[in-house]
């Protein structure tokens, strides 16, 4: 078991005592990861690892004692597969819900938006899914000679990972669709179940890093498991009623909330998982959907796309340039980041370390600072995130973004209510009890 840098440790231990730091783990344990979403209606349309649970939303509130209300804005900076907004939108028949959320993967845009604009449409929805299916399926089994053509990403044009019938089956799937006369929520809902069937038609896994070769891995026919997650969505529509509150998803940076939400439209509460500041890049985690729907169609619009995601990754090189520096603040930023820039051993990954350090922190700092202005007087603030490990051997060292995050936050005025630690990610490398995932609540200051 290694020692995690202790210069660190001890500007963590020193940060920590001065804020109200407690054991969350019955509450939290099993809500930072996706528990319950793929049981649930809409949520289990797609499957985010990343995802927190359907029911975070609800034991927040109950947390706060919000339950009560009757009226809830939500926003959610960091949307993911739609987690929140759905979760809101399911409480809408006992209180007046608007549910905002920011998403800036076209993929998950796609998927979050059209779960929420179908829980808005009503089970009119399930017949009108329905007819669409039936003419996809029309399509798919006729002779009618139009294809679409394979996605411009290798990854496709490899058969081991993509035998090729099925890469077939799935593109004619595909072209089915866009051949389709069917109302514009029912071909995207089509269409996200599509996207859902790329990864278990492959021998690709995504193992919460990267997307990995998996050789023993089977892969499945893609309309069998195609007309299984349509027959879902027309489950889940036909059985709900038309959600009462408004919700969207807006395709943008989350950083920057008032990009898209005018100042006086004050939310109750901002809830958000954003990317955690270890190296896993949402960009690459889900290319092959996004290839697949057509989001990208070279390797320069990939790139641009993992350019205006958060500074979480080095996969690219950002500018190295922090609004923090030439801000009041700037003293204070250097101040925190100064003991884990320090830690940062001088080898080939020093410099991508570093940026990310830095990175992270300039757009936390953004965030928190856009997300005070839009906060109502009464509100929350509640970030789920968790911390990693960097380096290894002697120079290992823990980034702890719950605290990182929290200073960042009273920086921008915001006042650390809790920090509740949701659950341990020590290993095996290191005891650092600072490798947690933490669900971190803040009042404005
Ligand atoms: C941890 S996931 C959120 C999952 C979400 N809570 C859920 O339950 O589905 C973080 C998300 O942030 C998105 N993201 C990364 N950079 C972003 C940015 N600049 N603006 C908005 N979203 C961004 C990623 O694409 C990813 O979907």
């Amino acid at each position: 078991m290694i020692n995690a840098n202790p210069s660190v440790e001890a500007h963590y231990e020193a940060l920590e005592s001065q804020w109200n730091s407690v054991d969350g783990s019955l509450e939290f344990e099993r809500l930072v990861v996706p528990t319950g979403n793929s049981d649930k209606p809409f949520h289990r349309w797609f499957h985010l690892k990343e995802a927190f649970s359907v029911d975070l939303l609800p034991t927040i509130l109950k947390q706060l004692s919000f339950e009560g209300m009757s009226e809830l804005r939500v926003l959610d900076c960091f949307a993911g597969g739609g987690t929140t907004l759905v979760s809101a939108l399911e409480m809408s028949s006992e209180v007046r819900v608007t549910a905002t959320g920011i998403e800036q993967n076209p993929f998950l845009h796609h998927v979050s938006s059209s779960k929420v604009r179908a829980l808005q449409a009503g089970p009119h929805l399930a017949q009108q899914l329905r007819n669409a299916y039936e003419e996809v399926q029309r399509l798919y089994t006729s002779d009618a000679p139009f294809m679409a053509s394979p996605p411009a990403l290798s990854t496709f044009s490899n058969e081991a990972y993509f035998p090729p019938s099925l890469l077939t089956s799935l593109l004619r799937i595909k072209a089915a669709i866009e051949h389709c006369d069917a109302p514009a929520l029912a071909c995207d809902l089509l269409l996200t179940a599509a996207a859902s069937c790329v990864e278990s038609s492959s021998r690709l896994r995504r193992d919460g890093r990267a997307l990995r070769y998996a050789s023993e891995r089977q892969p499945r026919e893609p309309w069998v498991e195609f007309s299984i997650r349509v027959q879902q969505m027309i489950e889940d529509t036909d059985s709900s009623q038309s959600a009462a509150g408004m919700a969207s998803v807006t395709l943008g940076d989350g950083r920057r909330p008032l990009l898209y939400i005018d100042e006086s439209k004050k939310k109750d509460l901002v809830v958000f998982s954003p990317p955690y500041p270890n190296n896993i890049d949402y960009t690459e985690i889900y290319k092959t959907e996004a290839w697949y729907l057509g989001f990208y169609e070279d390797s320069e619009q990939f790139r641009s796309q993992r350019l205006r995601t958060l500074r979480s990754h080095p996969s690219v090189r950002f500018s190295d340039e922090y609004d923090y520096e030439s801000s009041g603040d700037a003293e204070a930023v250097r101040e925190l980041l100064k003991p884990i820039l320090d830690a940062v051993p001088d080898d080939r990954y020093a410099t991508g370390r570093r940026q990310l350090i830095k990175g992270y922190a300039d757009d936390m700092l953004t965030l928190f600072r856009h997300c005070r202005k839009i906060i109502s007087s009464e509100g929350r603030l509640v970030y789920v995130v968790g911390n990693s490990a960097h380096g290894s051997g002697n120079a290992l060292f823990v980034i702890a973004a719950d605290l990182m995050m929290a200073r960042l936050a009273e920086l921008s005025n915001w006042h650390v209510e809790e920090i509740s630690v949701a659950r341990s990610l020590r290993r095996r490398i290191t005891n650092s009890r600072f490798l947690r995932e933490s669900v971190v609540t803040l009042s404005p200051g």
